[in-house]
């Protein structure tokens, strides 16, 4: 039986849905009932009637989809999917930047770990970040811990003092304007498609910024034959399906190596026997559920 036979015939009993993240390798993403960005991914699993949701992506988006969803067991294929730069976040230095900047708010990206969330005053993904901070009462941000989404909120919103944490995404801050421009050198109507973690110069020579599900629209709604990609090689996967009629090249070949940590062995072996379980202490759950609520309110950017 093929893989996709499998999952279809395993979910047979009705109350499992598997969601993947849009870096998931492409049987993954195609067995998938929903595939999407960190956003998109929350707000499905919220609305859906649904015992176990099996999740293919990093740690924080299947504890994300805990915490919004404590009804629903929430299934990770393999937990040893953890995304580096949520854990550049020092818990006793945030706490000790809360304590000498009490009016200060405090915005974390989602990719960040629970302790830090539970420390946040509302979360943001790479869709909705600068519609989070435009939205904050407080004149004083501290934005973690991603410093080139930080970077590219800034530009967006001037009329706020913003402290950037050093964290960064070493899948995407590997990315180099130079590699851009040799691409744009052969193509030169080709248009530049990049996610916000890369670097301010990278942005800079971007046509379009956005979260992979932004990007992803962008391609398929471009009237450009060639797109050069800025993140993370998979997206290039419904790129091609979307879009067969357009190429698209991935500069620096960017993989995020644990995005490939969810084989599709892993997968069956999680609809099998549900399990790995995601689990999080309550009182903490509770905390950063918060963050969480609000950024869901807030709603999508792009
Ligand atoms: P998106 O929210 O845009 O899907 O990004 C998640 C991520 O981890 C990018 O590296
Ligand atoms: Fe984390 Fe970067 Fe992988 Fe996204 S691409 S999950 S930010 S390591």
């Amino acid at each position: 039986m093929s893989f996709q036979d499998e999952v279809k015939a395993l979910k047979e009993r009705g109350d499992i849905v598997l969601v993947a993240h849009n870096y998931q390798i492409g049987p993954i993403q195609d067995a998938a009932d929903y595939a999407g960005d960190s956003f998109g991914l929350a707000k499905k699993v919220t609305e859906l009637d649904v015992e176990y949701v099996v999740f293919c992506g990093v740690d924080f988006m299947a504890e994300s989809a805990l915490i919004l969803n404590t009804d629903k067991t929430v299934i990770h294929p393999e937990p040893k999917a953890r995304c580096p730069m949520a854990a550049m976040v020092d818990i006793d230095e945030l706490r000790e930047f809360k304590r000498k900047n009490p009016d200060t708010a405090v915005v974390s990206y989602v990719n960040t770990n629970v302790e830090t969330k539970a420390e946040s005053d509302v979360c943001c993904t790479s869709s909705n970040a600068v519609k989070v901070v435009k939205s904050l009462r407080e004149h004083k941000v501290l934005f973690l811990p991603d410093r080139n989404l930080g970077d590219y909120i800034t530009r967006f919103v001037k009329d706020k003092e913003i402290t950037l944490w050093e964290g960064y995404c070493g899948t995407h801050d590997n990315i180099t304007v130079k590699s851009i421009m040799e691409l744009k050198d052969r193509y030169p109507d080709a248009e530049v498609l990049v996610h916000p973690e890369c670097k301010p110069e990278v942005v800079d020579i971007a046509d379009y910024v956005g979260s992979t599900a932004g990007m992803l629209k962008r391609a398929v709604e471009s009237h450009a034959k060639r797109l050069i990609i800025g993140t993370e090689m998979e997206m290039g996967h419904r790129m091609r399906i979307q879009a067969p009629d357009k190429e698209f090249y991935f500069p620096d070949d960017p993989l995020c190596q644990n995005m490939k940590k969810i084989t599709t062995d892993k997968v069956l072996r999680s609809l099998k026997e549900l399990q790995p379980v995601v689990d999080i202490d309550k009182k903490l759950m509770e905390r950063a559920r918060k963050p969480l609520e609000r950024m869901m309110e807030i709603g999508r950017g792009n």
